[in-house]
């Protein structure tokens, strides 16, 4: 095996526990945004975001009642995951601490599952706790799925985080694959399999979210009944599918190593980024500033008469969207990252999550004040 050990990073946040770290971490930023908006705001997130199916005959969840069953399931992952975490990394450290006597096998075997039987008590816990995430998930994974009004926001919401756990999920792909290939190393869940990016595994799971995303848009566009609706969802789509010239060009440079590395991938990575940021602040967030439409130039407003939060949240949010959906940028033009190596990997997966909690606070801000205005529901 390849005799360089372990930073001292690596083994409090082995590769395969970043995931979990993350989801985790993303499961308490819905509570606390929840307790934000239950609290602060005094905007029911319920009826924007069901917890049960409005056509079944059963009293509609309050705010509260969310709030605490929320909390609750979070809570009860969180007594399971943090201590099992801690247990995990003390097993890597000990299966790697010795470099003269390879560890039992038994006992790596036990340390490299640890990660995925994680993963899969996560969602256990989440799915025997709400049948309405359960039920999205099963219809997201199933081709894109949606379903209209007004469970549409969950599955917006679900399919959205998903995208902006890409990178996580690449990385315990990763993983994944290499317990399958090699069982026995003392690194597996520390470090990335060459194997699975050698057959563009990485690719093919960071795509994969993306695509559901666009098979939704394009269900979307399907089913529409007014023109308006149809130009939503078809514009909705090329947001997504401007992800896959980027991928192509990442392919191409894998192929032909040689080669110098195509420039045109920085003019799609950066129209990426554009629209998406436009995308965020006109049709998201409804806000007027860059809404060049006939109504929207007529709108002569930056952000929306209509105001959940004040002022300067709404500018905040603009420059956290900004900011980090341009940060590959600045680290191309300067050379320079923030942290570096596997911490700055981590550090920018979890600011995409940041990011993703930003955006739902003004989605639903919107959707909340749209919902106050019955006939002028728009999307
Ligand atoms: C722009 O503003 C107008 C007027 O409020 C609105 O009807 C429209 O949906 C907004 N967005 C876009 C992309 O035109
Ligand atoms: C647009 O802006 C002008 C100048 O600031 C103002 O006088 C006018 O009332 C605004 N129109 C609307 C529709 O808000
Ligand atoms: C496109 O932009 C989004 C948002 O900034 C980002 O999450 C995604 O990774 C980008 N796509 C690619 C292939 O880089």
């Amino acid at each position: 095996m390849d005799a360089s050990t372990l930073s001292e990073f690596q083994l409090l946040f082995p590769l395969a526990q970043r995931c979990i770290l993350l989801i985790f971490v993303g499961l308490w930023l819905w509570v606390w945004q929840l307790t934000i908006f239950y609290k602060g705001f005094h905007v029911d997130i319920s009826q924007l975001v069901p917890s049960s199916d409005p056509s079944e005959f059963v009293p509609r969840s309050s705010a509260k009642k969310q709030l605490e069953a929320t909390r609750a399931t979070v809570i009860q992952i969180t007594k399971i995951i943090l201590p099992w975490h801690i247990a995990t990394c003390f097993l890597l450290q000990q299966c790697n601490s010795d470099q003269t006597y390879a560890p039992d096998a038994w006992l790596v075997c036990l340390l490299n599952v640890q990660p995925v039987c994680q993963f899969i008590t996560i969602f256990a816990v989440i799915f025997t706790n709400s049948p309405m995430v359960s039920r999205c998930f099963r219809n997201i994974l199933c081709f894109g799925n949606i379903e209209p009004r007004p469970l549409r926001n969950n599955y917006i919401i679900i399919t959205d985080s998903l995208t902006s756990y890409a990178k996580p999920l690449i990385d315990f792909g990763l993983y994944m694959c290499h317990l399958l290939l090699d069982p026995l190393s003392e690194k597996c869940i520390a470090s990335r399999s060459s194997l699975g990016i050698a057959i563009n595994l990485d690719l093919m799971i960071g795509i994969s979210p993306v695509m559901l995303r666009l098979l939704q848009c394009l269900r979307e566009w399907k089913r529409s009944r007014s023109a308006e609706e149809a130009k939503s969802a078809l514009f909705n789509a090329i947001k997504y599918s401007l992800n896959f010239p980027i991928l192509m060009c990442t392919v191409y440079s894998r192929t032909y190593p040689t080669e110098k590395p195509a420039k045109y991938v920085y003019w799609f990575m950066l129209m990426n980024s554009t629209y998406g940021f436009w995308w965020d602040l006109t049709m998201d967030w409804n806000l007027g500033m860059f809404n060049f439409s006939f109504a929207g130039m007529d709108r002569n407003e930056s952000l929306r008469s209509r105001r959940i939060f004040p002022k300067p949240a709404y500018y905040l949010a603009i420059c956290i969207d900004f900011a980090l959906r341009f940060v590959w940028l600045w680290e191309a033009m300067s050379g320079r990252s923030v942290f570096e190596g596997e911490i700055n990997i981590f550090f920018l997966q979890a600011l995409e999550l940041f990011r993703r909690w930003v955006w739902l606070f003004i989605k639903l801000e919107s959707e909340a004040v749209n919902a106050e205005v019955p006939d002028k529901v728009q999307d």
